[in-house]
Order: C-alpha cells, then structure tokens, then sequence
C-alpha cells in the first residue's frame, strides 16, 4: 500500500496536519473496496483530490473516472445527461444518448455538491446504488451499470434531510464511509507551509522573485479565519505575489489582502481603506456567503451534539462558547466596541462628510473632547445614511441590501431596528 506521503506527492497534497492525514489514510484504505464514500468539508478545503486517489487506488483505475458538479447541471437535464436518454424523450432528443452512468460502466463516478441534486434523480440515484440498475429517460428498458460513486458536499445534508430537499436513505446509502476533510483555521501548522508553495509557483509563473513574509506577517496568516480556506489562501498568495515591488512582505501589506471577517457586525469607519476594497459585487456577496458558511458550520456542530447527547442542558453548559458566537451578538443589542472583531464598512467618498472641524479659537481640550463625540456621531448617521440607500436601491430587500453593505441579513435586521427604519 502506497504511504500517506508518497499520495500526498503524487496528487500535489501539501500539508502535514494529523487530520488531513488521517482523512488520506482513509481514502487509501476504502479505495480497493466498492463502498461509497461522501467527503464533507468547508468550500475549499481540497475534497476534489479524494475521489481521484480513491479512483487511482482502486481496481477501476483504467476505467472511466468522470467527475459532475451536481449543482451545475440544469434541473431539467440532469436525469438525461446522468442516465441518458431515448430518441425523442422530449423536445430536442434528436437522438438516443448514453448517460454518465452508461459511460463510466467500470469505473468511478464522482458526484461533486451532491446535496444539489433534484429528489426525482435522487430515486434514480438510489437504484443504481442498491443494484446497478437505472433506466434512460423515455425509456422503460432496465439496464445494468457498475459504478463506484464518490460524492462530495459542503452543505449540512443533515439540514438538507430536515428540510425534504435530500432523501434519508440516499443519505446512508451515500456515506457508507464518510471522509471529513478540516477547515484550514484548524490547520494552523500547515497555513505557512501551503503559502510557501503557493508563492514558490507563482513566482515561478509569472517569473517574479518568489515572496517572503516578516515574522509579523505570518503570525498574521496564521491568526486569519480563511473562511474560503485553502482556496482563498492561494488566491491571496498569487495577489500578493503580483502586485507587491517589494518582495519582502510584513504585516501591514499583507493586511491589505485579507478581507475583514472576523463578525458580523459592521463599523463605519473614516475611508482609510480604499473604496476599491468593496467596489466588486462579487467580493461582497463571496464574503456574505462565507459569514453565512461559518455560522452554518457552527449550528451543524452544534445540532449534531445535540443529535449525539440529546441532553439540552448539558450541550448547552458544553457549548457555551459556540452559542455564544452564534446567538451572542443577537442578544447583544449595542455596538460592539473591540475594533478587532469588526466588521469594516467602508464609507465610500462621496459620501457626506459631517463638518465636526471645530473653529481655531476654540481651547485644544475642548477641540479633543467634540472630535470624539461628534465623529461618532456622524459614523453613526453615515451608517444610518448607507443603509438607508442600499435598502432604496435594493426597494427595500433585505437580503440584496445585506449584500451590497458587506453584512449579513441578520445584521442588517437589527440595525434597522437599531435605527428604527
Ligand atoms: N492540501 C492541499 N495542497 C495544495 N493545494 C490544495 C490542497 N487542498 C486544496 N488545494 C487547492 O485548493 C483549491 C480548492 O480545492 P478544491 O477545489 O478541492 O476545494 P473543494 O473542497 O472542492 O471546495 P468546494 O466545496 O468549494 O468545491 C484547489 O485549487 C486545490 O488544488
Ligand atoms: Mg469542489
């Protein structure tokens, strides 16, 4: 059996951490087998390399190994493209085609964000999995197909089973074996390690001296969130390697290139960052949904516990911190005032200046003194000013409104509250 070390090499695995060992170890030990395998984890986490060494390992290497992205396939040709279909099944069926489930006959299916796929091609699903068989759409002919399907999700299919958008028993059948891959915050060991590489290849492509980081700035890398783990940490690695002259890079450059997550809650705060740093609607929404994915990730810890121990009481003395972090700030109905754990919202420039400049005749303590209390002031109408525009522009959805300010909608609910909007 090939060592955890030499996979890691052959499919360009970087990272020492016990629990991505341990989830390889796994992928190692299942692939000789035919049982199913379901790898969870956060967006970016790297769960696409399973299923390959999976494949790889396993007697169907020379068969086919055909990878879907379940959640990008349109519902109404997600059964045919699957398992095919007859010549003028519907609209279009110009001829009869063979389905992925046809095709990789022998080999290996990897069925990626699993969780998206429609109930209908769930039954299909789950009778190929209890005994190979499936039928092409407009057809009535029962063919045989053998198929070892890896899937892949980031979802709470716990959740997705609650509220009847996965079926339970395609659920169990899926994860026979389930293989967990950690969020990088939780490979703090590795962080440095993996942007080493990251920065050695881009240098390489783009024939740049390789970046290096100051003490400081890696501290920095290791104490960030990376919500978009490794993913974002590449994206990061490349943007830096770009952009900056200076190829010694210390924390306040570095600071630039990560996007301030760290809670939900929004300061409005003079425009010391620039108006760039939210300019792109896709930034926005992408940190949106990581805010979103992180207190999902947590209510997911915390009802499995609840799930596993069924003893409120005791979770919740178990949990305190969690639900803290996650109900706290609801309960918490004023400003936060540990600038560390807010969330920046920029004021762009055009945006009304509050003239708080005192007249020179005034005494400096005094001066001290109305700069403080009326900056505050005016960052609170500014906020006021903001949100009231999003929520014009967006005729009042929240949810749109959230997203343009960078916050979540929760927030954004009860600062209109806050506000009385
Ligand atoms: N351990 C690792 N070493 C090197 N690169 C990695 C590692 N893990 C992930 N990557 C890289 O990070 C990127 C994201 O990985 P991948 O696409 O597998 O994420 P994912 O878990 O499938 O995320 P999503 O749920 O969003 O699809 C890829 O470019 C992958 O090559
Ligand atoms: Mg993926």
């Amino acid at each position: 059996m090939e060592s955890i070390q030499a996979i890691k090499q052959r499919f360009g695995i970087i990272g020492n951490d016990p629990k991505l060992n341990r989830s390889i170890e796994k992928a190692i030990q299942v692939a000789p087998t035919d049982i199913s395998v379901l790898v969870t984890g956060e967006s970016g986490v790297g769960k696409e390399s399973i299923p390959k060494i999976i494949h790889q390992l396993s007697h169907r290497k020379h068969g086919k190994y055909i990878a879907v992205n379940c959640g990008a396939i349109p519902e109404g040709t997600i059964d045919s493209e699957l398992f095919g279909h007859e010549k003028g099944a519907f609209t279009g069926a110009t001829a009869t085609r063979s389905g992925y489930f046809e095709v990789a006959d022998g080999g290996t299916i990897f069925l990626d964000e699993v969780g998206e796929l429609p109930l209908t091609t769930q039954v299909r699903l789950l009778r190929v999995l209890e005994n190979g068989e499936f039928i092409k759409v407009g057809s009535s002919k029962v063919q045989q197909t053998n198929v070892r399907i890896v899937a892949a999700t980031n979802v709470n299919m716990f959740e997705a089973i609650k509220k009847e958008k996965f079926r339970e028993d395609l659920y169990y059948r899926l994860s026979t074996i389930e293989i967990n891959l950690p969020p990088l915050r939780e490979r703090k060991e590795d962080i440095h390690l993996l942007f080493r590489k990251f920065a050695s290849d881009f240098a390489l492509k783009y024939k740049m001296p390789t970046i290096k980081l100051t003490d400081d700035a890696v501290a920095l890398l290791v104490k960030f969130r990376w919500n978009g783990n490794i993913r974002q940490l590449r994206n990061v690695a490349e943007q830096v390697s770009v952009l900056e002259q200076n190829r010694t890079i210390n924390g306040v450059t570095l600071q630039n290139y990560l996007p301030n997550t760290s809670s939900n809650l929004p300061a409005v705060v003079n425009n010391s960052k620039s108006e760039s740093d939210f300019s792109s609607e896709r930034e926005i929404l992408y940190k949106v949904l990581f805010d979103m994915k992180s207190d999902l990730n947590d209510l997911k810890k915390l009802t499995m516990k609840l799930m596993e121990n069924g003893n409120i009481s005791e979770v919740q003395k178990d949990n305190e911190h969690l639900i803290q972090k996650i109900y706290g700030e609801d309960k918490d109905e004023e400003f936060d005032t540990n600038v560390e754990d807010l969330e920046v919202l920029s004021i762009p420039e055009h945006t009304e200046v509050n003239d708080s400049t005192p007249s020179e005749t005034e005494d400096k303590y005094h001066f001290a003194e109305e700069i403080e209390e009326e900056e505050t002031l005016s960052l609170h109408d500014k906020e006021l000013e903001l949100i009231k525009k999003s929520l014009e522009r967006h005729s009042g959805k929240r949810k749109l409104a959230a997203a343009e300010l960078g916050i979540s909608e929760r927030t954004l609910y009860r600062k209109i509250k806050q506000f009385d909007l």
